[in-house]
């Protein structure tokens, strides 16, 4: 006799009680952008409901998510402040370093990471420092590893580089270590795509690169085979935690990573992704809270523990409704 599939999909309970994945806030990481001054609540227009804020507002939007039951942030400055050499990304008076003392005066308990990347404070607005015309591994560096330990700090729970330099998490881990945290996380952007899905975010960081594009350091999105070796070196060289981002076009990435590696998985659920949503949501294409609540469900099954999204305030409320 074969079997009745459909028993098991019978009522809602009976469906509750079998279901393979359970959603849960405790894994939502929310993004926020820091700018410059005072008073500062900017809206982005590609991205609904997102915000830049100054780092005295800052505290009230993380309030408003802790409210939610959100336990986790990730931190972005956006500063007008760029040179050749980004020296306003190690600056312990930066956007960001103010905004995490501010943060965790209030929210000591709140989980703050932060984004490691030069692409917001070069003039250039690539992720490394240009020597010769060309974007310079090894002299970005020392550079990624004063970021992070000014980030460490400033009171970061976790570091997240993710500007695809080569040997970053060493240097960042080694930078970490000669300073004394031993117990900074090191989050790795390891598998980070060249993506068209940053878009939205790139408008709203002010980071877009000058010339050229990123292809030279973000990964060719055709490749599935490469990310182990990204993963692989990430891991040797002291990463906590590994990403793979974007999430939903890259879900055959996250399982195989999963598979092979036995840390902790993250997936970015980007900025093209969420506007996407947005915007057919806003013409009533789509029901945006199944759409998001099914695609955030996709990920953790696919293979993820953690997920960054602009969608996690939202999710952690429509969780506990
Ligand atoms: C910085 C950085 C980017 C994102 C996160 N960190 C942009 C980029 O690499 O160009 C993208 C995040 C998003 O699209 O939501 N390098």
């Amino acid at each position: 006799m074969q079997n009745r599939f459909r028993k098991l999909r019978s009522s809602k309970a009976i469906r509750e009680l079998v279901r393979e994945v359970r959603l849960s806030k405790d894994g939502l990481v929310q993004p926020f952008f820091l700018v410059e001054g005072k008073g500062q609540k900017q809206p982005i227009p590609s991205m609904p409901g997102i915000y830049r804020y100054s780092a005295d507002l800052i505290v009230p939007a993380v309030e408003r998510f802790v409210k939610a039951g959100g336990k986790s942030g990730l931190f972005f400055g956006i500063t007008d402040k760029k040179d050749a050499r980004a020296s306003g990304s190690y600056d312990p008076s930066g956007v960001v370093q103010r905004g995490i003392r501010a943060i965790k005066k209030h929210f000591p308990e709140f989980v703050v990471v932060t984004d490691v990347c030069l692409c917001a404070y070069t003039d250039h607005g690539h992720c490394g420092i240009i020597h010769n015309k060309k974007i310079d591994n090894d002299k970005s560096l020392p550079v990624l590893a004063r970021m992070a330990v000014s980030h460490a700090e400033a009171g970061a729970d976790i570091v997240a580089p993710s500007d695809m330099m080569d040997f970053r998490v060493g240097a960042i881990r080694e930078g970490l270590e000669k300073n004394g945290f031993h117990d900074t996380i090191l989050l790795s952007y390891a598998v980070k795509y060249a993506s068209s899905f940053y878009g939205p975010f790139r408008e709203a960081a002010h980071s877009a690169p000058g010339f050229g594009d990123r292809k030279t350091y973000q990964m060719d999105f055709a490749n599935l085979r490469e990310s182990l070796k990204e993963a692989s070196q990430d891991v040797a060289e002291g990463a906590d935690i590994v990403m793979v981002k974007p999430a939903l076009a890259y879900l055959d990435i996250v399982r195989e990573v999963k598979n092979q590696f036995n840390v902790p998985i993250a997936a970015y659920n980007v900025s093209g992704e969420f506007a996407m949503v947005k915007a057919a949501a806003e013409r009533g294409w789509i029901d945006e809270k199944r759409i998001v609540l099914e695609s955030v469900t996709s990920m953790i099954r696919a293979g993820c523990d953690l997920v960054i999204t602009y969608h996690a305030k939202d999710i952690a409320r429509w969780i506990q409704e």
